[in-house]
């Protein structure tokens, strides 16, 4: 893009903000904004989460028969095939989204994507099953394969221990048929139009 140029806006109808400094911005630009942003997000926000998978869907592994994305897909479609409701195939199509960009604590990063659009439950088990999944790494030279005992207790154990096992830790199978991405892109778009959970603010 040349110098000076602009983004293109989603619809032609719509206006840009003309100030170049948020500190200029007054009442009118931000009502621009705000009549703007919902559909906008409405269009947008599920195809851009999922841009970050599917990006990733040519990527080579580093020693896993199948890479990432389709580790996603094969988990997304055991829990599909397993009934699960569509906020829990959507949350495992997802659970791996930043497992390459952000390796050390993915669970986290899901958790956080999807904090606005599921619940507690299934955005607890994002943020855990990284550590939860250490007890099926049996000879690994360096795991805590009980890290999990330190939440055991909690309400969201089971499910968590429960998803690692089923749709986690076994979807790394090369002869597994896993669905293809467009069939979860109408529960992700679903999912994701909800009116986002209002979230505290962080320490
Ligand atoms: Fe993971
Ligand atoms: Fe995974």
């Amino acid at each position: 893009m040349e110098t000076g140029g602009r983004s293109p806006l989603l619809e032609s109808g719509w206006r840009y903000v003309e100030k170049r400094e948020l500190d200029e911005f007054r009442a009118d630009d931000w009502a621009i904004l705000a009549a703007q942003k919902p559909a906008y997000m409405a269009e947008q926000l599920a195809d851009q989460a999922v841009r970050f998978l599917s990006a990733s869907a040519g990527d080579p592994t580093f020693g896993y028969r199948i890479n990432n994305y389709r580790h996603c897909l094969q988990s997304a479609t055991r829990a599909l095939a397993d009934g699960r409701p569509e906020d829990y195939v959507v949350t495992a199509l997802l659970h791996d989204i930043g497992f390459v960009a952000c390796n050390a604590t993915h669970g986290a990063f899901a958790a956080q994507l999807m904090a606005p659009h599921v619940g507690d439950d299934l955005v607890w088990m994002l943020a855990h099953h990284q550590y939860f999944q250490a007890i099926h790494y049996h000879g690994h030279p360096e795991a805590d394969r009980h890290a999990r005992d330190k939440w055991r207790g909690h309400p969201h154990f089971a499910m968590t221990a429960e998803f690692v096992a089923k749709y986690d830790q076994c979807a790394i199978d090369p002869d597994y048929r896993e669905a293809p991405l467009e069939t979860f892109m109408p529960m992700v778009r679903r999912v994701f139009a909800r009116p986002p959970r209002k979230l505290p603010l962080p320490d």
